[in-house]
């Protein structure tokens, strides 16, 4: 089956009491067994439930994975992922990760004495000469949140296989319509089904994947354990999103695009971050793994004063967190999705107190050029 076959099929079959051609909410936290030991497959919700079962095998099948694990949002996936180790393992992680990801590395995993190096995971010699006897994991987000840095899949993939460390890759922003991990060879792909997968900004969750049957068979077990699924209808609401991600991803791409090529004209925007234009640093490398380059822009408007004053005047596109909703979003990562990156480390990386995040939605592009212009006028 093709993608766009998959995204509406995969997972879901007309249910076999009533012939219902969508997935039913199965809104039970039990299951009855005709005896000691004997029943359908379902015993308690916390462990599975049939409308989280069709979102799992759903977009496992559009990563071209064995194994989908749904929970309760994108944090208690990643979570998750870093439970699969143990005191003392250290995990290199792309430094330009989403905010949430490095607070629980630094502010909660740290306690338990996992280390974490964040580094720059586009340079792979860089990597390579990071990793030590201790390192068990390269955690990977690509394209990364918010300055859109572009990691090589197959290289990092590659380097986990020579020392046997885990793979895994945020593929949040990309999707698996524009670009499949597993492919790559990497073991562990993570989304948070809050942006493009749901796509409608109306539910929470997250979702790992993988071919690994020892991986999933013990990620199950920690989800099993500590209880951080995702509920029925929210499982619902993802799988009716998911229908659409095809058609949204290539609106999403197209209207990014001429959006980013109008950023670079704008004499106010001092930088353009958008793997689809030329002048991004891995465009190349872009062009070659993902099947577009997705909705994300990031762009620096030189200073604090005139981020917030665009801000302050936007008014089609909403200033909030989140992104990959058909609606246009707009951010400033400083003081938002990236404020527990301490400043120095920000600076580092490239979120400048100018630097302002867009989620490009699927209204008409003119509309939201237009917008931009008349907040830019402002400044
Ligand atoms: C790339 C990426 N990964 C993970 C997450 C966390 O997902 P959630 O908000 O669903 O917990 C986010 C949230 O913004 C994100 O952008």
């Amino acid at each position: 089956m093709k993608f766009s076959t998959k995204a509406i099929h995969a997972g879901q079959q007309p249910d076999p009491t009533t012939g219902a051609v969508m997935t039913p909410v199965y809104l039970t936290s039990t299951y009855v067994q005709e005896e000691i030991g004997k029943h359908k497959g379902y015993v308690y919700s916390r462990v599975a439930n049939p409308t989280r079962t069709a979102l799992e095998h759903n977009i496992a099948a559009l990563e071209n994975g064995k194994h989908g694990i749904a929970f309760g949002s994108g944090m208690a996936a990643v979570d998750t992922i870093f439970r699969l180790l143990k005191p003392c393992d250290h995990v290199i992680i792309s430094h330009n990760v989403y905010g949430g990801t490095y607070r629980l590395a630094k502010q909660v995993l740290e306690d338990f004495r996992l280390q974490f190096d964040f580094i720059d995971t586009t340079n792979i010699k860089l990597v390579e000469q990071t990793i030590r006897q201790e390192t068990r994991m390269i955690f990977v987000e690509t394209p990364t949140n918010p300055t859109m840095e572009i990691t090589d899949l197959a290289a990092i993939s590659k380097l986990t296989k020579r020392n046997r460390l885990i793979s895994v890759c945020d593929n949040t922003f990309a999707t698996p319509y524009l670009q499949q991990p597993l492919s790559y060879g990497i073991d562990i792909v993570i989304h948070s089904l809050t942006k493009y997968l749901n796509g409608h900004s109306d539910m929470l969750g997250g979702l790992i994947v993988t071919s690994d049957n020892k991986i999933a068979e013990r990620l199950r077990f920690i989800q099993k354990s500590v209880g951080a699924i995702l509920s029925p209808f929210d499982a619902w609401l993802c799988l009716r999103g998911i229908k659409t991600l095809p058609v949204r991803m290539e609106q999403h791409s197209k209207n990014a695009l001429q959006v980013a090529r109008w950023l670079t004209r704008q004499r106010k925007v001092k930088r353009v971050f958008y793997p689809g234009l030329p002048i991004h640093p891995q465009h190349k490398l872009a062009k070659r793994q993902m099947d577009d380059f997705g909705g994300m822009i990031a762009f620096d408007l030189g200073s604090f004063s005139n981020a917030k004053k665009i801000l302050k005047h936007i008014k089609l596109c909403a200033l909030a967190e989140s992104l990959g909703g058909v609606e246009t979003l707009i951010s400033h990562p400083a003081t938002m999705t990236h404020a527990s990156v301490p400043r120095e480390q920000r600076q580092k990386i490239g979120i400048t107190d100018g630097l302002v995040r867009l989620s490009v939605g699927l209204e008409d592009v003119n509309d939201i050029i237009s917008d931009l212009l008349q907040s830019f006028k402002k400044i």
